[in-house]
């Protein structure tokens, strides 16, 4: 199926939106997935849950909300997998990847967990359970289509300095080895993941996490990929992404672009559809000239459930497809981008 015979075929028939296929152009340039997040409620919906379930466009999928802290462990002890076997279910049938989303992190998560003041000791045992628990849960050889976790989310500030959570003011950095650790015996084949914001580019926050991973390298701690999440704005698209992707990828780690979207301000005009048409294509070109960028996926692929309207006043029409699930501009840019037209 490879061949410029079968991408050309692609391209035109994509062109004239004939045949979806997203996630077939990323394979084609050599990536593991184009993807999507998608939240429980949303699949209830039967034309969205159809698009979503279309593997020609989306070869995996990440549970934005249910696999969080405060879903998945609200009560010390007590697990509800309900949401995040739903996910795993649909992602089975449509033989589509998951990226699990996440471990560890400082928002949504479960208040006991810091309401609790609890000892180093005690709160290591914490992080110990509640990852060893739904990595184990999800773990490959039972579900054969896991494939990353992101085991600690949104970690720094941008200016480079730790976040102040209460994991690091209780652990400190010593959290990162022990919720990796654990996540590697809970699943030995899973591909573990730190994942943040505004770390696209060269920048102070990126460099956090070149330095850290580099350090948890040489301690021999399990570590495969670094997370970019990718909450972009209009026009305003780093522009030394691919300097920063090749960097990590020297370091010995994969690179994922996990929650894709570029916000504009509304109304939508022509010329800001162009504009976004042309910035996806910029991120996706930047992760098809890294070996190592190994996959993109967008923080769910149409407007009508986007978190950006109800997160930025004023902004929105942030995802390929526009809330009546038709195709904008952007999902051309990205085609394009992936063929390296
Ligand atoms: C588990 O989660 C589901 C939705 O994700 C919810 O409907 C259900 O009530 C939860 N169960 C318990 C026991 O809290
Ligand atoms: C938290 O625990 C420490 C000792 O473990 C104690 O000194 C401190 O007063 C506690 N704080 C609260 C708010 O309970």
């Amino acid at each position: 199926m490879k061949g410029p015979a079968f991408i050309v075929l692609a391209v035109l028939l994509g062109a004239h939106g004939v045949f979806a296929q997203l996630n077939v152009l990323a394979k084609l340039a050599g990536k593991q997935y184009f993807g999507s997040a998608v939240d429980n409620p949303a699949l209830s919906d039967v034309p969205y849950r159809r698009q979503l379930s279309n593997w020609l466009d989306f070869g995996q999928i990440t549970a934005s909300n249910t696999l969080k802290w405060e879903t998945v462990e609200a009560q010390r002890g007590v697990f509800n997998f309900t949401g995040g076997d739903e996910i795993l279910a649909l992602a089975k049938r449509n033989k589509q990847l998951v990226r699990g989303h996440t471990c560890v992190w400082h928002s949504q998560l479960a208040p006991w967990v810091e309401a609790g003041n609890f000892s180093a000791k005690e709160l290591t045992k914490i992080i110990e359970d509640h990852c060893g628990t739904i990595v184990r849960h999800y773990r490959g050889d039972i579900c054969k289509q896991q494939v990353h976790w992101d085991v600690v989310n949104e970690a720094f500030e941008d200016d480079g300095t730790f976040r102040q959570t209460v994991f690091y003011k209780t652990l400190g950095k010593q959290y990162f080895e022990t919720a990796l650790r654990v996540a590697r015996k809970a699943d030995p084949k899973t591909k573990l993941y730190l994942n943040d914001y505004n770390v696209e580019g060269l920048n102070a926050k990126s460099d956090a996490y070149y330095n850290l991973i580099k350090e948890l390298k040489a301690k021999k701690v399990p570590i495969d990929g670094f997370g970019v999440q990718g909450h972009l704005i209009l026009g305003r698209v780093p522009t030394t992404i691919k300097e920063n992707f090749q960097r990590f990828a020297d370091l010995g780690v994969d690179i994922a672009i996990t929650e894709l979207d570029i916000r504009m301000e509304l109304p939508v005009t022509p010329e800001k559809l162009e504009q976004q048409k042309k910035d996806y294509e910029t991120v996706i070109a930047a992760c098809k000239a890294v070996k190592r960028c190994i996959g993109v996926t967008i923080w769910d692929y149409t407007d009508k459930y986007s978190w950006v309207p109800s997160w930025f006043e004023g902004e929105g029409a942030a995802l390929p497809w526009d809330e009546d699930l038709k195709k904008k501009p952007a999902y051309y840019g990205i085609a394009k981008a992936w063929v390296g037209l």
